[in-house]
């Protein structure tokens, strides 16, 4: 049977640091009260006139040489984020005019935290069936420019960052590497549990001036009630790729959840049973870059060394939607 294996991962982050202590000087908060309950040290946030699509771009090319490819390679473009640069159209088109390979198309999906393995998901089956051969999937996303940087926002404002994570995948003969299954969930009962409500087409025209004084313009979210979904949400998506090929967590070399909160990766190490050796993390870094941080964490931990050759790999996300998904990979 054909597999579907990724080939390369490359990642890019803006290059403005900013720490709990830049936040300070923002709104109400403290270094103490963000690291206690997120673990989130610094973060990086765009300049302006950065784009998701020159993230992504920058992604790109770590992850086409490592694979050893080149952009007239990728004969099919995956791009998943929140937001893209404009309105529209998405982010794929504007990355595939950076990478200079018109005619391949781009397809654009908003799945939020669980983009990427959406994403995956997608690539499998076109990789698969031999409809495409190498599939470019991105996760990018710049989510400082959305947050309310007073203290009304600082719940949200805290968490977020802005980066790219960016995945070649490949079709392989060998039946025992690559994606072995994938498992995806949604609940439209908690849309707007975790949501960005304006601008919205229900508005004419969709933004008005009343609408920026209030804190409707920016991301909402019930974080105790997404805390709790995330941490039963988490493990059971494990299970369940476990349960579907036959594997346990003591086959699993590492788990790479999507990064929302320590305190979150935390509680679902011990409800998996492992240690946080097993789990990846790097949110004291970057902080929730949303759609980019599984790649982002996949190409950190394979430049460290932490993901080898027949490693199996169990990825995770939950996020707005809710959305939830896992998939499991050999490398
Ligand atoms: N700095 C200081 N105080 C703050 C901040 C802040 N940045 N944010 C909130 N507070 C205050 C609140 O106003 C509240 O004050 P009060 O007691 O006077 O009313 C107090 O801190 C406690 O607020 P809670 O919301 O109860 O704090 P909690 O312990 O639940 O932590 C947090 C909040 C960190 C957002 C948590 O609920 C959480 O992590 N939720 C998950 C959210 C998440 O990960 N979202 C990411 C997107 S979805 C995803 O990726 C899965």
């Amino acid at each position: 049977m054909l597999r579907v294996i990724i080939a390369g991962v490359g990642h890019y982050l803006p290059e403005r640091v900013v720490t709990n202590y830049d936040l300070e000087k923002l709104m109400d908060t403290s270094d103490e009260w963000i690291r206690e309950r997120t673990g989130i040290d610094e973060r990086r946030w765009v300049r302006e006139g950065e784009t998701v699509s020159g993230l992504a771009y920058q992604a790109t090319q770590m992850a086409l040489e490592r694979a050893s490819l080149q952009p007239h390679d990728i004969d099919f473009i995956i791009f998943a984020c929140m937001e893209a640069d404009y309105e529209f159209p998405g982010g794929g088109c504007f990355l595939q005019e950076k990478l200079e390979i018109p005619g391949v198309p781009a397809l654009d999906i908003r799945n939020q935290c669980s983009g990427f393995l959406y994403g995956l998901a997608i690539a499998d089956q076109f990789i698969r069936m031999g409809t495409y051969k190498t599939i470019l999937l991105i996760g990018s996303e710049i989510q400082s420019t959305s947050l309310d940087l007073t203290t009304r926002g600082r719940d949200m404002a805290v968490l977020f960052g802005d980066g790219a994570g960016a995945a070649i995948l490949t079709a392989s003969e060998d039946n025992n590497r690559g994606i072995l299954t994938f498992c995806l969930h949604a609940d439209g009962r908690y849309t707007k549990k975790l949501w960005g409500e304006c601008p919205s087409v229900i508005n004419h025209p969709r933004i008005t001036a009343d609408m920026l004084e209030t804190e409707r313009i920016y991301p909402q979210m019930d974080g105790r009630y997404v805390f709790k979904h995330a941490v039963t949400k988490f493990p059971e998506v494990i299970h369940e790729a476990l349960q579907k090929t036959g594997y346990t967590m003591d086959d699993v070399a590492l788990v790479v959840p999507h990064q929302a909160n320590l305190r979150i990766t935390e509680a679902v190490a011990q409800r998996l049973g492992i240690g946080m050796d097993k789990m990846y993390s790097n949110i004291h870094k970057y902080g929730n870059t949303t759609a980019a941080t599984i790649p982002i964490c996949l190409s950190e931990a394979w430049g460290e060394g932490r993901i080898k050759p027949g490693d199996l790999v169990a990825l995770a996300s939950f996020g707005s939607g809710f959305t939830w998904a896992s998939a499991l990979v050999r490398w």
